[in-house]
């Protein structure tokens, strides 16, 4: 008996010592850092869901006033960097140094996730990129535009259908129409979102992004706990998902070989690519690599624009003067065109300002993440970042600095008009991500969102109902931005125009 006792507390002892052993990592290379616990490091709000990753990297972001600081996850130490000109070295100018992601791609563990572009590593993440780079061009995103006005119209249809109801919830209607848009624009389906319920895509969509605590763990074992997800060999995506992905596209691309059929969309461009790949390239343009090039559209498009578009209207249906700006915007524009158009979107100025509002406070992906490959001498100061070391930028914590956004929980669109803008200083606001590795799906993601907010609000106004969560709770598990309770509002029909 004694003995097992004995045992148990030198494992015990063991596993401490193990777990503390790099804690003075940051103390003797000069860098400031919040004090680690044993086993946790600075993680322990997060594990026990008080915060999320953002709100965690945001708090102490707001703690340490210094060009940037260190953390411990569990006992590995990670770099955040506050310093504006730090982060475009690291994003841009250095990018050589940090050309990667810091997510575990693994092809044996997930072979679709570990080839989309978020995951990939050098040298085959240059070599997606490129090639995926055309399915994105200017020219491609106005090529969508009738495809993405039907989806539009879809979506009011089912608004008028269902505005009687006490509300409807913001989120999940633009989610809805967003899985439309991927779905038609990329595999020329009909997600069938609006007329079914449970029609799969959305199913699949829901189990995606769902915040469920094993969707939790999942997400982020991938970004920091790569020795659990290697010991475990878990995938990042449920295999349900993994499946429908497969099959969906490998019937599109079967019965485009087998009918010659052309749509001009993102099947026919891997097509393209396909074809003209040759043994030399990184790696093979098939199977998996295929699956998650054309995947991608679903994984990263329809999450993205449902979340920006769905916050902008959760925060106009409280302030009814921003409302009225961009409806009495949308209305010019089709006094002038007619109709909603590509080139109308593009010059409406103020929805312009209130999207990139609604990105400064809900950010999509609250961080930017980067692994240095090459020791790397930090500009202007004595640091070296030492190959392997993780680098995080918070995203969340410079969108709500004050120093650059003055009062940080008001929903404010002036602050991105044209002379305010200006004087913002560059690297603070980055929806997007910077450089290189920057969202690739930009300006589809945009057109994509302004062009839903825009049918909307052309055909009603929104308004605050009592189940419409003021403040908003946000999620504490997963990754990505949304409110525990979604975002229920209230559509009236109140059409700009009547014919
Ligand atoms: C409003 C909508 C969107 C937002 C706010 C957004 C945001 C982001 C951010 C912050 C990143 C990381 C960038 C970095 O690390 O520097 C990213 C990467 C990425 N996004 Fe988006 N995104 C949006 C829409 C889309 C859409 C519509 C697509 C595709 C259909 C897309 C595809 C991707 C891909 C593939 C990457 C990885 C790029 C790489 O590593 O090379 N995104 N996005």
């Amino acid at each position: 008996m004694f003995l097992n006792i004995l045992i148990a507390l030198t494992i015990i002892y063991l596993l401490y010592k193990f777990s503390i052993r790099n804690f003075d990592y940051w103390e003797k290379r000069d860098v400031p850092f919040p004090k680690p616990l044993p086993f946790v490091g600075n993680l322990l709000d997060l594990l026990t869901l008080r915060a999320s990753i953002g709100d965690l990297l945001a708090n102490f972001y707001s703690t340490f006033k210094t060009p940037y600081f260190g953390i411990y996850i569990f006992n590995k130490p990670y770099l955040i960097i506050r310093s504006p000109t730090i982060i475009k070295h690291i994003t841009v100018k250095d990018f050589n140094y940090f050309p990667d992601h810091t997510l575990l791609s693994d092809e044996k563990l997930d072979s679709v996730a570990s080839n989309l572009l978020l995951f990939a590593k050098n040298p085959e993440w240059k070599f997606l990129r490129t090639k995926i780079s055309q399915a994105f061009s200017t020219g491609k995103v106005k090529n969508m535009f009738p495809l993405v006005s039907e989806a539009a119209k879809e979506m009011n249809s089912y608004v008028t259908k269902n505005q009687n109801s006490n509300y409807m919830e913001a989120k999940e209607l633009c989610a809805k129409y967003a899985t439309e848009v991927v779905a038609t624009c990329a595999f020329g389906l009909n997600s069938n979102c609006f007329e079914n319920e449970d029609a799969e895509f959305r199913v699949i969509g829901r189990k995606l992004f769902s915040f469920d605590l094993m969707n939790g763990i999942r997400q982020i074992s991938y970004f920091f706990a790569h020795g659990f997800v290697k010991l475990f060999r878990v995938p990042f995506f449920d295999p349900s998902v993994a499946n429908f992905m497969r099959d969906m596209i490998h019937s599109t691309l079967e019965h485009r070989e087998k009918t010659g059929f052309k749509r001009n969309d993102v099947i026919d461009t891997i097509m393209q690519i396909r074809s003209k790949s040759t043994p030399q390239d990184a790696c093979k343009f098939e199977g998996d690599i295929i699956v998650a090039q054309a995947g991608q559209f679903y994984t990263a498009g329809f999450e993205t624009v449902g979340t920006t578009m769905s916050f902008t209207l959760y925060e106009i249906c409280l302030q009814r003067d921003i409302q009225d700006r961009i409806r009495s915007e949308i209305k010019d524009s089709l006094i002038k065109y007619g109709e909603l158009t590509y080139e109308g979107i593009q010059e409406m100025k103020y929805l312009n300002m209130a999207v990139c509002e609604t990105l400064r406070k809900y950010p999509v992906l609250p961080y930017l993440d980067r692994i240095c490959v090459a020791d790397y001498k930090v500009p202007d100061s004595d640091l070296v970042i030492e190959k392997g070391t993780p680098v995080y930028i918070p995203m969340f914590g410079l969108h709500y600095d004050p120093e650059y956004f003055p009062d940080p929980d008001k929903y404010d669109p002036e602050r991105f008009s044209d002379e305010n803008k200006s004087r913002l200083p560059s690297y603070t606001f980055i929806p997007f991500g910077e450089g290189p590795r920057a969202c690739i799906g930009e300006r589809l993601g945009l057109m994509v969102s302004k062009l839903g907010l825009c049918y909307l609000l052309s055909q009603f106004e929104v308004v605050r109902c009592t189940e419409t969560p003021v403040p908003i709770i946000f999620e504490k598990t997963g990754i990505l931005l949304a409110s525990t309770v979604g975002l229920p509002i209230k559509f009236q029909k109140s059409p700009l125009i009547t014919a």
